[in-house]
């Protein structure tokens, strides 16, 4: 929005300019201000629009010299804004105070207003709803491997009772992703997992991730490249898998649980630039923040993370029934990749299910067949894509009505993030059942090509 305004203000000074240059070569003809009236009225149409814009910067912070900068610019504008009746000397003298003034609010505004920062969501997932800061100000990091600045990508953890849960959470996180990018070949993101106190006791921890751009993330992806890409995508994705399922087969006494649904990875090269996948394309896993990793068949994270967004009483009967099951298809194979093909219902290509089936069971018999693997039909996909809908529709309601309770009734802050409304209508909700990323006006153009 500031630099919106800015070049607004340098679009009239470069009017202002023309019209004063008019006026003064041309000052000895007659009707001239009838001859100009149309730049006029342009004038006064740019004027219209910014006087409201520069009330809106002045209701959320004032600093020195903004405000009598502004009033007098809006007088001019006021009395540049009615035609009727004036002769050219006032106009020209109008016309040069605003000229004359613009630049000087141009450096206010450039110098000492801090747009707020605004909060984009990025994408609503089973158990985070990852934000971006947007504006100027917005966090920013230099990664160590090549130097460069990212922006981040924000996931705030569930609120811990102690410091020492929250440290304990944020240990995980950091060794979940050293060993699958340095024992695995994993790649994760850059990122930062910063402990902060938070209200009455509780601990918080913010999870920052590199921001990766949307047109990277393979749930789009699959929207907009041709088959031979998506089928290169997918046997990517099996071939990344293939490591975990090897590596917990040999490693009784330390497995690694994990969720491979599209939406999770980004192929950080990937747009309209370079549309294609290529043999070792760079690819990341970005879904860290529910590190899952059981040592001796116990469970290292504190599955209350997972507990804590529904209502008190329902947790009970969730702890003792679907958490377990829930947990343990993380860690079994067949139904980590049954998550991924059923992913691509939920992002909008059920007519890609019948070939990526296929492919999978060829790829399993090829490559995994010491797994020994039921082969997958489509309509198994179609039928657990379902129930996986009704698991989360279900689960997501249950937030909503926590969300209820505890603002409404207890008067307490919710402490996650989530759009109002119905989920149905959430923009870039990747869980199951949602409508999924929006397609970015970049990745559009690909969309027509095909
Ligand atoms: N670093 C990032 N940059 C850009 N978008 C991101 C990033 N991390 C997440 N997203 C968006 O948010 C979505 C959800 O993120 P993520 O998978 O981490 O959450 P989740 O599925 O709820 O994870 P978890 O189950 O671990 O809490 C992603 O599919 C992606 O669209
Ligand atoms: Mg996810």
């Amino acid at each position: 929005m500031k630099q919106e305004i800015l070049n607004r203000m340098e679009k009239i000074e470069r009017r202002l300019n023309h019209l004063l240059r008019i006026t003064y070569e041309r000052k000895s003809e007659p009707d001239l201000l009838d001859k100009i009236a149309p730049s006029l009225k342009e004038l006064r149409e740019d004027n219209k629009n910014l006087s409201p814009a520069l009330d809106s910067i002045f209701r959320r912070s004032s600093f020195p010299e903004f405000s009598r900068l502004k009033e007098k610019i809006q007088g001019a504008i006021q009395f540049l804004g009615d035609f009727a009746g004036k002769d050219l000397d006032s106009w020209r003298g109008k016309m040069a105070d605003q000229k004359r003034l613009l630049p000087k609010l141009r450096k206010e505004i450039q110098a000492n207003w801090q747009e707020p920062l605004q909060v984009k969501i990025l994408g609503i997932g089973e158990i985070t709803t990852t934000i971006e800061l947007r504006g100027e100000g917005a966090p920013r990091r230099r990664k160590p491997e090549d130097k460069s600045w990212v922006g981040l990508a924000i996931k705030k953890a569930p609120s811990f009772p102690d410091q020492a849960g929250a440290g304990k959470y944020r240990e995980l996180c950091s060794e979940y992703e050293n060993f699958l990018s340095q024992n695995l070949e994993i790649r994760t993101p850059y990122a930062e997992h910063r402990l902060m106190p938070g209200k009455g006791g509780r601990w918080l921890v913010y999870n920052l991730q590199e921001r990766l751009p949307a047109e990277s993330i393979a749930c789009l992806i699959i929207q907009v490249a041709d088959p031979e890409n998506i089928e290169r995508i997918f046997i990517r994705l099996l071939a990344e898998m293939r490591k975990i399922f090897v590596w917990n087969r040999s490693h009784p006494e330390y497995r690694i649980g994990f969720d491979g649904q599209i939406p999770n990875w980004s192929f950080v090269r990937f747009g309209p630039e370079h549309p294609v996948i290529e043999k070792n394309e760079p690819l990341l896993y970005l879904d860290t923040t529910t590190p899952l990793i059981r040592r001796n068949g116990a469970e290292q994270l504190d599955t209350e993370i997972f507990i804590k967004s529904i209502p008190i009483f329902l947790r009970p009967i969730v702890r003792r029934t679907l958490l377990k099951e829930v947990l343990d298809r993380y860690y079994r194979p067949r139904d980590v990749i049954l998550d991924l093909l059923a992913s691509l219902i939920t992002h909008h290509r059920p007519d890609l299910a019948p070939g990526m089936v296929d492919l999978t069971n060829q790829w399993l018999q090829e490559n995994l067949s010491e797994l020994e693997l039921q082969p997958y039909t489509v309509k198994e996909i179609v039928s657990y894509n379902r129930q996986d809908v009704l698991i989360w529709k279900f689960f997501r309601q249950m937030k909503r009505m926590d969300r209820l309770i505890t603002e409404k009734i207890l008067g307490k802050t919710y402490e996650q993030r989530l759009p109002k409304g119905s989920p149905d209508k959430w923009e870039n909700l990747v869980g199951a059942g949602g409508k999924g990323l929006t397609v970015p006006e970049t990745l559009k153009g690909l969309l027509k090509n095909k």
